[in-house]
């Protein structure tokens, strides 16, 4: 799974970093030295950071590397200074605070009210926004205590970001792994919410209002299929070639927004303006989507996700047995990417599903929009030759969980695109219509 900007992405309101201060606490995972990248980053983007680093942080970088890189001293120690009670002063000189990577520990302490160091004790005196980047290895972030601690701590409006999927430590691969760099700038600056700032040195190259009126607007859309492997050569998929995803995808960048385009496999050119990540399996796009959906405004699901997978997958190509004998092939589910970021929607955010059916198509979109809280969905038969998967037109029906009902008629795939982005922009909070294609 690698991560492949098509064009220089059009960053989300990062201007809001700037002349913000940031407290970027440290804790003590493998990852601790992608926080001196991430600081260089913040300050790079003007912020001004002031690093805290656990004892454990402090095994894996130096508290110097970061003042070096901050230009401000790091504490660790909670005793240090206790004249002055740094905790507090930490917690309210910060505009936003930012833990990455976040330990389980950290995660754990931070739920339950403790605060046995430094940083446990600046974050519970912290009154603004907090932005937590876990990562650990996967048996630990799928630890049940984790993963409470995280619904506890997201539930009392922290901003999670990550863990994606990927390598970790020691040679292993799942989620676990801390986001990458600039989702977390874009968490912090989201966090921040929108710049107040007037001209930034940035500026100039930023959409403006006029021209972009998306711009501002952070969306994440899943595109193409996905392949579910039997084995090194063989897996399960289906006929979505990704050319609707790829339009809703560039329909939103060309007004501004910022897009992350998490897409299976398939032959589509990257959109322009739209960052891509390409993924292979349903649990890849899930850890993907999962890990971006809280900082997006808009989550688009235009992917054909496979709803099973094999059980197993076979190390080494399965062989064919005697010429009469039959295969039992066992499927598993797999999660439900649309319905679990609809079950943690956050107020405001407009979540977009497609239905692709092949019989009593209105019935089941209307049930698959209410089941997974979504906002909008288009849904299209696949059967007809000129609509649904791997054919440049679509046609169908929009429905809105405010209950609005729009007949698609046969259209080129961005033109429905460019439907579906008027739909959803009446949809955000106080926004004003773009204009479409045909308006320009
Ligand atoms: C080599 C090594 C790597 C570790 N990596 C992680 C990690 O990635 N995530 C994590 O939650 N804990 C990790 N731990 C365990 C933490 O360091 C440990 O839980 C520690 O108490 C965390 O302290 P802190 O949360 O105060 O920084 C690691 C420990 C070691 C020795």
């Amino acid at each position: 799974m690698t991560e492949h900007p098509a064009t220089e992405p059009a960053a989300p309101d990062r201007a809001a970093l700037q002349g913000a201060r940031v407290l970027l606490g440290v804790s003590g995972g493998v990852a601790a030295y992608k926080a001196a990248l991430l600081a260089r980053g913040l300050v790079t983007h003007g912020a001004q950071v002031q690093a805290v680093l656990t004892d454990a942080a402090a095994r894996f970088v130096t508290p110097a590397q970061l003042a070096a890189l901050t230009g401000r001293p790091v504490p660790t120690d909670l005793f240090e200074d206790a004249h002055r009670i740094v905790h507090v002063d930490l917690a309210r000189q910060a505009d936003v605070a930012a833990v990455a990577p976040a330990t389980a520990n950290v995660l754990g302490k931070l739920a339950h009210g403790l605060a046995d160091d430094l940083l446990s004790s600046a974050l519970l005196c912290l009154d603004a926004p907090l932005v937590l980047a876990p990562a650990m290895h996967t048996e630990m972030w799928e630890h049940p205590a984790v993963t409470a601690n995280v619904a506890m701590l997201r539930e009392r409006g922290a901003l999670m970001v990550g863990p994606d999927h990927g390598p970790l430590a020691g040679g292993d691969h799942g989620p676990g792994r801390l986001a990458e760099e600039d989702a977390i700038l874009d968490a912090v600056a989201a966090a921040l919410g929108p710049s107040t700032a007037p001209a930034q040195a940035t500026a100039s190259t930023q959409p403006t209002a006029g021209d972009e009126p998306l711009a501002g607007l952070h969306a994440v859309v899943t595109a193409g299929a996905t392949r579910e492997h039997l084995d090194p050569v063989r897996y399960l998929t289906n006929r979505a070639s990704g050319r609707m995803g790829y339009a809703v995808a560039g329909a939103l960048a060309r007004r501004g927004a910022t897009v992350e385009l998490i897409a299976g496999p398939g032959e589509q050119p990257d959109p322009a303006g739209v960052t891509v990540q390409r993924v292979e399996t349903a649990r890849e796009m899930h850890a993907a989507v999962l890990a971006r959906a809280d900082v997006a405004d808009v989550v688009v699901g235009a992917a054909a996700v496979a709803d099973f997978r094999p059980a197993e997958t076979a190390a080494h190509k399965r062989k064919k047995g005697a010429p009469d004998e039959t295969e039992q092939l066992t499927l598993v589910r797999n999660p439900d990417i649309l319905g679990d970021v609809g079950a943690r929607k956050r107020p405001g955010q407009v979540l977009v599903g497609f239905a692709a059916e092949t019989q009593d198509e209105e019935a089941q979109g209307a049930d698959k929009l209410a089941r997974k809280g979504l906002d909008l969905i288009v849904v299209n038969r696949v059967d007809a030759p000129d609509a649904g998967f791997a054919v440049d037109t679509n046609r169908g029906l929009l429905l809105g969980a405010d209950g609005t009902r729009a007949e698609l008629p046969l259209m080129r795939k961005d033109a429905l695109a460019d439907r579906l982005v008027e739909a959803i922009v009446a949809r955000l909070p106080s926004r004003d219509l773009p204009q479409t294609n045909a308006d320009r």
